[in-house]
């Protein structure tokens, strides 16, 4: 079975107020990662509860597998959540939380003792099957949430956030888990986070988002190296992508009239002698050094220019310099915004070899 789910101009408006989405629309492909990006109520959670069918949209159409949900009720959708707060049952063992749903879909016995074996195998419960959730770390709960959602076998897993509440470290771990969860599965997954970094590392289609409506959507890579707006290109990298407003500078190889805004990575700067002559054509910049971070194989520097400050990232640690330098970036690494913040391109991306 397949398991497309297909937003077509989907709007949302809780009671009376302005709509928090409009215009929406999103094909998320059978089988893909999808990872719903964005700050804080841009509208994440209430496109994922409509593709859960916990919320109705109050315009456009969804699909799921070709078929319109409107009249479809959550439980007949195909689908399981896994919640950002798991609420398991705190009088019930590991086990018997696992096969809650299972019973009440009346799954035989023999069925449901062999999908619970199973999936506690995937997730790595099966020594904690007797225990109760209070005798768990947070990780162990939130993988007993995951066998819980698994277990029903569900064409489709929609995630919030459910990372959230756990230590770096364990994140890290969970994140491992759930890509090759996907891999095992191949089932489609669709998972909201306001972390670009969880996104940017488990999600094969990411859906950056912003106020309601879908700022560029993409592969990781894609997203990173090519962003359509300045929202995109800062929002996704850390540091993010310097901006600098362009009528201050002057640049003569600009390659757009209508341009208003210049950007560049940190990764992609040189930073040179102030008396150094200039390698190749580019766009130069004096600064002074403000900071120097040690980051393990990288230097981050902070530098202030004329035209705000700057951040760059050096891979070589035995080139800390500080003091007074040039910023220098060749000119294939440069990109360039309208004053509508807009990326401008040019035909054939020439200055855009990524
Ligand atoms: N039940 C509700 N009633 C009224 N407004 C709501 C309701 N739920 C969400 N909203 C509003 O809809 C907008 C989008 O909320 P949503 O929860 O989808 O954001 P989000 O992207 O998931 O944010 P976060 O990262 O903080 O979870 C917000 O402005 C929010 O205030
Ligand atoms: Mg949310």
């Amino acid at each position: 079975m397949e398991s497309k789910i297909v937003l077509q101009d989907i709007e949302k408006a809780y009671g009376k107020d302005a709509p928090v989405i409009e215009n929406l629309n999103l094909e998320i492909e059978d089988g893909s990662f999808t990872v719903l990006l964005g700050p804080s109520g841009c509208g994440k959670s209430t496109t994922l509860r409509m593709i859960a069918g916990l919320e109705q949209e109050t315009g456009g159409v969804l699909k799921i597998d070709g078929k319109d949900m409107k009249e479809v009720k959550p439980g007949d959708r195909g689908i399981a959540m896994v919640f950002q707060n798991y609420a398991l049952y705190p009088t019930m063992t590991v086990k018997e939380n696992i096969e809650f749903g299972l019973k009440n879909c009346k799954v035989p016995k023999a069925e449901r003792e062999e999908r619970i074996k199973e999936v506690s195998m995937a997730v790595g419960l099966e020594e904690y099957l007797n225990r109760k959730p209070s005798a768990l770390s947070g990780g162990q709960r939130q993988r007993v949430a995951l066998a819980r959602a698994m277990v029903k076998k569900p064409e489709v897993f929609l995630m919030d956030e459910p990372l959230s509440n756990l230590d770096a470290k364990l994140r890290s771990q969970l994140r491992t888990d759930l890509i090759e969860l996907h891999h095992k599965l191949g089932s489609t997954f669709v998972y909201v986070t306001h972390d670009q970094v969880e996104a940017m590392s488990m999600g094969t289609h990411i859906v950056l988002m912003h106020k309601g409506k879908i700022m560029q959507q993409g592969s990781p890579y894609k997203i990173y190296h090519d962003p359509d707006n300045v929202f995109t290109a800062q929002f996704i990298g850390t540091p993010p992508m310097n901006v600098l407003n362009l009528n201050d500078i002057s640049h003569e190889y600009c390659p757009f009239a209508e341009a208003a805004y210049i950007g560049f990575r940190p990764e992609y700067a040189v930073l040179l002698d102030e008396s150094a002559a200039i390698p190749e054509t580019g766009l130069t910049i004096p600064g002074d050094i403000v900071t120097h971070e040690m980051l393990g194989t990288e230097t981050l520097y902070k530098i202030d220019t004329k035209y705000g400050r700057v951040q760059v990232k050096i891979f070589d640690e035995a080139t800390i310099v500080d003091g007074r330098v040039k910023i220098f970036v060749p000119n294939e690494r440069l990109v360039y915004f309208d004053a509508d913040e807009q990326r401008l391109r040019l035909g054939e991306d020439k200055w855009m070899q990524n």
